[in-house]
């Protein structure tokens, strides 16, 4: 009696949450339409731990076809919601995708664990909910700002709608605010598998230094920081995925105080980009080709996490390094590459 259903599951953070509650003792099943994700990479995850793990490919926007997993896993008992859009820059393009999208899939799960009487749930929330922050580091009291993005948006109103809808039942929540997840599982088996241009920084890093793209660009130089470019709370995301273990152990041991507590996971250190790269180049020995471009929209000037609540409350300890992150998703973007020939 201890199944967990991961949306989600064949994604970044999915996966590595999947190895980490198995291993963990939790039995998982994940639904993922794979629309953004590469179902191959649960072979991976397959590999370490050494069985199956089942994926439903349905997408959670279809409520009828989700109740279908719940029809046939009367023992699930919490649901670990990652499945969303979540680039920055194309929810700005298309913000009624982002909003249909991630709040239709997020209402949809939400009405089966009420249905199906599954009381332990946790929401997969973002640092981006703050907004750009008046005081950093940036606790989980901190006023949120307007959000930057539609995609920022989702996580906001997201929160809401979790909150407000385990007020009327016997469901308790855990909203996770992730800092940015980097890096990839030591066994090199799984990692990032971004479709197309990468967005976001790390992946961009490892593929230029790859080859896979020409150059680089930092997204402007000129804001106030130490060396006037953005700063940011990156995160392993093992160290990640062990805080959903934790997170879902500290609701099924009732350890909770409130129905709907809020979690940080951030390291409590902010770096630079510049920094990032410097420390890119020092554990993978390679000189980066970047150049300073204009600032992107809806970028957060600095923002790092106070991350003292989960430390002590869910008794997370983030285990790895910026150089152990550097480390692990170079390692990853050269097995993908060795993958390929
Ligand atoms: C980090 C910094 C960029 C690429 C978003 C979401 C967050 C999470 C992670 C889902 C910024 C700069 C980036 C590049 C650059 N989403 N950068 N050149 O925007 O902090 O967070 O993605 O889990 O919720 O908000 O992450 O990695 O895109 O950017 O200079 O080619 O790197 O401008 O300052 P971000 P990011």
């Amino acid at each position: 009696m201890n199944k967990i259903l991961v949306t989600g599951g064949c994604g970044y953070i999915g996966v590595h949450t999947i190895v980490d509650l198995v291993q963990n003792g939790y039995e998982v099943i994940s639904v993922d339409n794979n629309s953004r994700s590469d179902a191959a990479i649960l072979e991976g995850a397959e590999k370490i731990l050494g069985k199956k793990i089942k994926n439903y490919k349905i997408d959670i926007c279809n409520l009828s076809e989700t109740k279908v997993i719940f029809q046939e896993n009367n023992d699930i008992i919490g649901i670990i919601h990652f499945a969303a859009y979540k680039a920055v820059g194309e929810s700005v393009e298309k913000p009624l995708l982002y909003f249909g999208n991630n709040l239709v899939s997020l209402i949809n799960i939400l009405k089966c664990a009420q249905e199906f009487n599954v009381l332990h749930f946790i929401f997969s929330s973002s640092c981006t909910v703050y907004g750009n922050p008046d005081k950093i580091p940036v606790t989980e009291d901190t006023p949120q700002k307007p959000a930057e993005s539609p995609y920022g948006a989702t996580k906001q109103i997201g929160e809401v709608i979790v909150a407000n809808t385990i007020s009327s039942n016997n469901i308790n929540a855990i909203l996770l605010r992730y800092f940015n997840p980097v890096g990839a599982h030591p066994s090199i088996l799984i990692g990032e598998m971004p479709l197309g241009k990468p967005a976001n920084l790390v992946p961009a890093i490892t593929q230029t230094a790859i080859g896979k793209l020409p150059a680089m660009q930092i997204h402007g130089r000129d804001y106030e920081t130490k060396d006037g470019s953005c700063l940011r709370d990156y995160i392993h995301v093992c160290d990640i995925a062990h805080a959903h273990t934790l997170a879902i152990d500290y609701l099924v041991n009732k350890k909770h105080s409130a129905k709907c507590e809020i979690f940080n996971l951030g390291t409590g250190t902010g770096y630079t980009v510049l920094e990032v790269i410097k420390a890119f180049e020092k554990v993978s020995g390679v000189k980066l080709n970047y150049t300073i471009g204009p600032r992107r929209a809806g970028d957060v000037i600095a923002i790092y996490a106070n991350n003292n609540k989960a430390k002590t409350e869910l008794g997370w300890q983030p285990k790895y390094n910026l150089d152990d992150m550097m480390d692990s998703a170079w390692k990853w973007e050269l097995q993908l590459k060795n993958n390929k020939n």
